[in-house]
């Protein structure tokens, strides 16, 4: 069950789980993707970045958050000391939703247990969830507004999640970066006493 996320040791490997979803038709978007995006980085990473789906640059590529949003959240990792190749990146949705449109409900109803598999096979100590829909899916909860959720850490299934806001909310917000670097900090700090304790 749910319960395990953090715990469970009978997880699939990354590399089967992808398999087992490479051509995945489970909705639409598998009809209008270019590419599915599964996700990347340390299979055995600390900290997994949750974002929303991939936009026109992760679907021509197949990899996410490589275009503009992308670039700017490569920078904040790197800001926290780490390289993108220490994390894990991720999206609630796999498939492109065509003209960047919001998920559906029944999009998310098929693809979110794809994303519940990777995270009981990397067992992160630390979920980030970037902006309004990757928070509220992951929580439950709907219509509570990012900036209500965002700068504490919430209970994943025993997993220390924080929310914080989406990178392409930065690129046209670029005052809330302060806001963004309060709550990685959180993230480092917590990281930084598991490393040293
Ligand atoms: N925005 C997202 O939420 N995910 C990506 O992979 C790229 C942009």
């Amino acid at each position: 069950t749910m319960m395990t996320v953090g715990t469970n040791r009978t997880e699939k490997p990354l590399e089967e789980i992808y398999r087992a979803m490479e051509h995945c038709s489970l909705c639409s978007l598998g009809t209008t993707r270019k590419n599915l995006v599964f996700g990347e980085g340390n299979p055995a990473a600390a900290l997994v970045f949750v974002g929303e789906a991939p936009g026109a640059d992760e679907d021509l590529q197949g990899r996410p958050f490589v275009g503009r949003a992308g670039q700017l959240l490569t920078k904040i990792i790197g800001a926290m000391g780490l390289k993108r190749e220490d994390v894990y990146i991720c999206n609630i949705l796999k498939c492109r939703p065509p003209g960047n449109r919001n998920p559906l409900p029944e999009e998310i109803e098929v693809c979110e247990p794809h994303l519940i598999e990777q995270l009981k096979a990397i067992r992160p100590r630390i979920i980030c969830a970037l902006g309004t829909f990757a928070a509220q899916t992951l929580l439950k909860k709907k219509g509570i507004p990012i900036t209500v959720l965002r700068g504490r850490f919430h209970d994943y299934h025993g997993i220390p999640l924080m929310p914080t806001y989406h990178p392409a909310y930065l690129l046209r917000n670029p005052a809330a970066k302060k806001q963004v670097w309060e709550d990685v900090q959180q993230i480092m700090k917590v990281l930084a006493e598991e490393e040293s304790g």
